[in-house]
């Protein structure tokens, strides 16, 4: 067995056409998918404070914006709604007239080849912010699936690609592949979200989805950070129950989950770079203490070595013209 000094693992480092013909892990654009949130009303176009570079559009004013991510490559968006009205059972999640479900037929009828995937859960269309309805005081899970499983079927029926359950509720993979089976909708997949962390680096998309929780915290629903067995069961679970995709949020504090996950399962997998981790890229680079492009391809490279096909960020508008 040959060792240094004839072995030199620098010889293919040397210049840069030789590092990008041994590279191992690349990220195209065709890999990532933009979050965007559409506010009901009109004519609005809202920065995300914590968020520089996020907005939220109303549905009208949708096609400009779909149209420039289509231009740039990106082949998919996942919709979050932020309705007028909130109530109790979060109505607005599953009106036919919604504002993702008008989202949903603007989008299609300016840029059909647009993957459209919705976000299913209920926190932006409850009063209270959580992810299902309360029956004293604690987030009941059967009969939220009722309720997720008719947010699905709307979505479809208004034309979503996919839909992705991101509640983490027990059994809503299953509840919704039989409710969308029985409307005629067994070509639609599902992304489920499912090893999702209750995490803090979902802090700023709260601020852009208004769904911060009013009382307690998600933490009897979504996972405890320290688990990883217990992510192979939820992934084991969706899959099980009919997911097409399944997802791990979020990406970076959880790269070894990415990577057990890949090991274990052999549909394709996501990862959700979350509005936290982008933020604090951002918060960093406007203070001139980073260098946004290099971190950024740096991120997104991580996460597809990691394991993951298919990533989420909110950076896919940049990182589509550095790609
Ligand atoms: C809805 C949902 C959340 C995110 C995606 N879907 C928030 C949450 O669970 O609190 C977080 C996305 C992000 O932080 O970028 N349940």
């Amino acid at each position: 067995m040959a060792g240094f000094p004839e072995l030199r693992l620098r010889r293919l480092r040397r210049t840069g056409a030789l590092r990008n013909m041994f590279r191992e892990t690349r990220v195209d654009v065709k890999d990532l998918i933009y979050p965007l949130f559409v506010v009901e009303g009109s004519n609005l176009k809202q920065e995300v404070a914590s968020m520089p570079g996020v907005f939220r559009y109303s549905p009208d004013l949708l096609p400009g914006e779909v149209e420039e991510i289509a231009g740039l490559g990106i082949p998919a968006v996942l919709l979050f709604g932020i309705p007028e009205h909130k109530d109790e059972v979060g109505s607005g999640a599953y009106d036919p007239e919604g504002v993702v479900q008008q989202a949903i037929r603007t989008i299609k009828s300016t840029v059909a080849e647009l993957v459209v995937l919705t976000d299913v859960c209920l926190c932006e269309y409850t009063d209270h912010g959580h992810c299902g309805v309360i029956t004293g005081g604690y987030v009941d899970n059967d009969r939220t699936l009722e309720l997720l499983a008719q947010t699905a079927v709307s979505h479809a029926g208004a034309g979503a690609d996919m839909v992705c359950p991101s509640d983490m509720m027990d059994g809503r993979v299953g509840a919704i592949r039989e409710a969308l089976d029985k409307d005629g909708f067994q070509h639609i997949p599902i992304l489920s979200y499912a090893a999702k962390y209750a995490s803090a680096f979902y802090g700023p998309f709260r601020e852009a989805a208004d769904s911060v929780p009013q009382f307690g915290d998600r933490r009897s629903y979504q996972m405890d950070p320290p688990n990883w067995r217990e992510a192979l069961r939820e992934v084991e679970q969706d899959i099980a129950e009919g997911a097409d995709i399944v997802m791990v949020k979020p990406a970076l504090a959880y790269l070894d989950v990415v990577q057990r996950v890949r090991q274990a399962v052999s549909c394709p997998i996501a990862a959700y770079n979350v509005s936290g981790e982008y933020a604090m890229v951002k918060a960093a680079a406007q203070q001139g203490w980073i260098d946004e492009r290099e971190i950024v391809t740096e991120i997104l490279t991580a996460i597809k070595r990691a394991g993951a096909d298919l990533i989420v960020t909110y950076h896919a508008k940049g990182a589509a013209s550095w790609l």
